[in-house]
């Protein structure tokens, strides 16, 4: 099989394209030929080396993937060799063949494509939990989306039209309200021009507050969502996207951001009737009683038109570094995929 290699932290440049013998499933595992595996925001970072929990390099990354089951191990249930499949590999889906663990391998809905279904996993279940899982989302709930018009946001506000009334405040750059506002997320803020907290508090009145905050940005982020809740809100952390800026990696930025974070006890969550809940998806994985359920809700909203994976752009993996640059450089409008070719 081939493969997209880390082979050293670094520029995007640094990405190869590399043979390796072909992968066997294990008894509990299937293989599948990949069509098409998604790339996040994670995976830059793992480049950047700002990733601990990604494999050392040389190392090959990839959380999600669809194609076509080849092979079945000898446990496997309710999964054959030619099922059109999606699923989550941990790490190594960057490949021309992946083997996945029968739990998080659903068999893909007719109609959907293998673009559109490697688009689906780490969006939409991250989307999913944090909304409703943790998030307890409700309706009228009243909500700051960060990075609202990245792939987590455009899941975020997708699955929200299965929610009456609740009021979005989306930051993203101002070439992307249009956009957002398609979505259904009423207040896009400019970011870049705009302080999210002074226009959340003329919208809503001072003494108002939101139930919600989802901030993948983290650092100085942290203490202003946490200014914003009501009584009863919830604030979900579930990235650091503030302190990686530019194509190498800045241990100067994540410092600075630790050092701005949010600091609560137990006492100040009590007297302020306020909740402070973290996401890191790549330590869920063993959890699949948690998450199958939450897929396959997912994969039903696909069926239902309400789930509807935006590809931003699909590249060969000979151009992975052009599709790394892509996600750096925040040129994208949804998904951004990688095939064998
Ligand atoms: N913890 C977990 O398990 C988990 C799972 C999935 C994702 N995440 C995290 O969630 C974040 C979003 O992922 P994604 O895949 O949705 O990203 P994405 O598709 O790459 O979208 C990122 C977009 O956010 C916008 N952005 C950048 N800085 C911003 C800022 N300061 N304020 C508002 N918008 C900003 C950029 O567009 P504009 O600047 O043009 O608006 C960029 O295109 C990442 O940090 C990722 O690591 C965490």
């Amino acid at each position: 099989m081939k493969a997209v290699v880390i082979p050293k932290y670094g520029r995007s440049t640094v990405l190869e394209v590399r043979e390796f013998p072909d992968p066997t499933p294990g008894p509990s595992e299937v293989r599948i030929q990949v069509k098409a595996a998604g790339l996040n925001f994670a995976e830059i970072t793992a480049r950047q080396g700002l990733y601990p929990d990604a494999p050392k390099p040389p190392c090959v990354v990839g959380y999600e993937v669809a194609g076509v089951v080849d092979l079945v191990g000898s446990e496997v249930n309710g999964l054959s060799e030619g099922d059109r499949v999606v699923g989550f590999t941990r790490f190594g889906g960057h490949a021309s063949l992946a083997v996945l663990d029968q739990s998080l391998a659903l068999r893909m809905p007719e109609g959907m494509s293998f673009e559109q279904g490697a688009a689906i996993p780490v969006n939409y279940l991250t989307a999913h939990h944090v909304l409703f899982h943790i998030g307890h989302t409700h309706p009228g709930s009243r909500i700051l989306l960060h990075m609202a018009a990245g792939g987590v946001g455009t899941a975020v506000l997708q699955l929200l039209q299965t929610v009456p009334e609740v009021q979005v405040f989306g930051t993203a750059s101002a070439s992307k309200h249009d956009y957002l506002r398609n979505l259904g997320c009423a207040h896009p803020i400019d970011y870049r021009s705009q302080d999210y907290v002074e226009v959340i508090r003329e919208v809503l009145g001072v003494r108002a507050g939101l139930d919600l905050v989802l901030d993948p940005l983290g650092g100085p982020h942290w203490k202003k969502g946490w200014s914003l809740l009501a009584p009863t809100g919830r604030l979900v952390a579930y990235g650091l996207a503030s302190a990686v800026e530019g194509p190498k990696r800045s241990l100067l930025r994540v410092a600075r951001a630790f050092h701005a974070a949010l600091l609560v006890t137990p006492f100040s969550l009590m007297n302020d009737n306020r909740s402070l809940q973290g996401v890191n998806f790549g330590h869920l994985w063993t959890e699949t009683e948690r998450l199958r359920p939450q897929f396959l809700r997912v994969m039903s909203l696909f069926e239902e038109g309400i789930v509807r994976p935006q590809i931003h752009r699909v590249f060969d993996f000979e151009d992975a570094a052009a599709a790394h640059r892509e996600l750096e450089e925040g040129r994208n409008r949804g998904k951004v995929l990688l095939r064998p070719g």
